[in-house]
């Protein structure tokens, strides 16, 4: 068989995906790869305002998205996604689980409700949006690909985030579990570990972070320290990585996390 052209291997016309958290920050700018890659992008999140921008964006481009709100936490809400992507788009290929949330806790100050919350978000919303999609794939019988956003805090902690650490450990160690368990049925399943990416959610902090009287710049000093490439991540830094593990280019890579942090845990 000849080989596939570059521009071929990184054509997702025809698959279906979808993509949790889509509505902002790293899950928007991966929703406008997706799509421009070719592929029909199910936007999954609470903010319908944010998600319908988002569809609107894709629109002008060409693409083709829509919006779906569910929160990741249910699983009844990952069965209904999954089951109204196949009808709305033909087939479910590439799952990004990417909703995830990061608040600030000291480990003593850690409450039940933030630890409850921060792990059924993180890492009970990205399993079960990962079983709701591999049924329909094996069901298919056409496997797929799922990525998964994990973090460099699931193998480095930076502090005052225990439960997003265990979530994000747990994101990895999920992800090789379920590729190995998976492989036979073709589903490919890879994590990306961002480094600091500047998005809505990471502006959030700074803004807890004043809101309890402290320096808000105090956190991003700490980071400035460690971009050996002087930048923060931008979410394309991420966007282009999950078109990576969403095409062709990989297909004997599976239960990976590939780190995009501009050398921060070199430094
Ligand atoms: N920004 C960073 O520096 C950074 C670094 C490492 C890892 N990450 C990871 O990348 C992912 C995206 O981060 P971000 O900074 O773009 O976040 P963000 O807060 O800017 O956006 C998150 C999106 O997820 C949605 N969401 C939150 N809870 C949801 C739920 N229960 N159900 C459905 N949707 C929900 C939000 O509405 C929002 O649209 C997260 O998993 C995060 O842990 C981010």
């Amino acid at each position: 068989m000849a080989k596939k052209t570059i521009a071929q291997i990184f054509d997702l016309t025809g698959k279906g995906a979808i993509v949790t958290g889509g509505a902002m920050g790293i899950g928007r700018a991966i929703v406008m790869r997706l799509a421009e890659a070719g592929a029909s992008v199910m936007i999954v999140d609470i903010d319908m305002d944010a998600a319908n921008k988002v569809v609107q964006r894709v629109g002008e481009k060409g693409g083709k998205a829509q919006a779906v709100k569910a929160d990741i936490r249910s699983l009844a809400d990952a069965k209904r996604v999954a089951e109204a992507t196949v009808q709305a788009f033909g087939s479910l290929d590439i799952l990004v689980n990417n909703a995830g949330i990061y608040p600030i806790s000291k480990a003593l100050d850690t409450s039940e409700e933030l630890w409850d919350r921060v792990l059924d978000i993180n890492l009970k919303g990205t399993f079960f949006f990962c079983q709701a999609a591999a049924r329909e794939m094996v069901k298919a019988g056409h496997g797929g690909r799922i990525i998964n956003l994990a973090s460099i805090d699931a193998v480095h902690p930076m502090g005052d985030v225990s439960h997003y650490n265990a979530s994000k450990g747990g994101v990895l160690s999920l992800t090789k579990a379920l590729a190995l368990e998976w492989a036979p049925q073709g589903i490919i399943v890879n994590a990306i570990a961002p480094g600091s990416i500047w998005t809505p959610g990471s502006e959030k902090i700074r803004e807890q972070q004043e809101a309890a009287g402290k320096d808000p710049l105090e956190m991003l000093k700490k980071f400035q320290t460690r971009w050996p490439m002087g930048r923060p991540g931008e979410p394309d830094d991420i966007a282009k990585v999950v078109l990576f593990y969403a095409s062709e280019a990989v297909n004997y890579v599976t239960g990976t996390m590939l780190v995009v942090d501009g050398g921060y845990l070199l430094s």
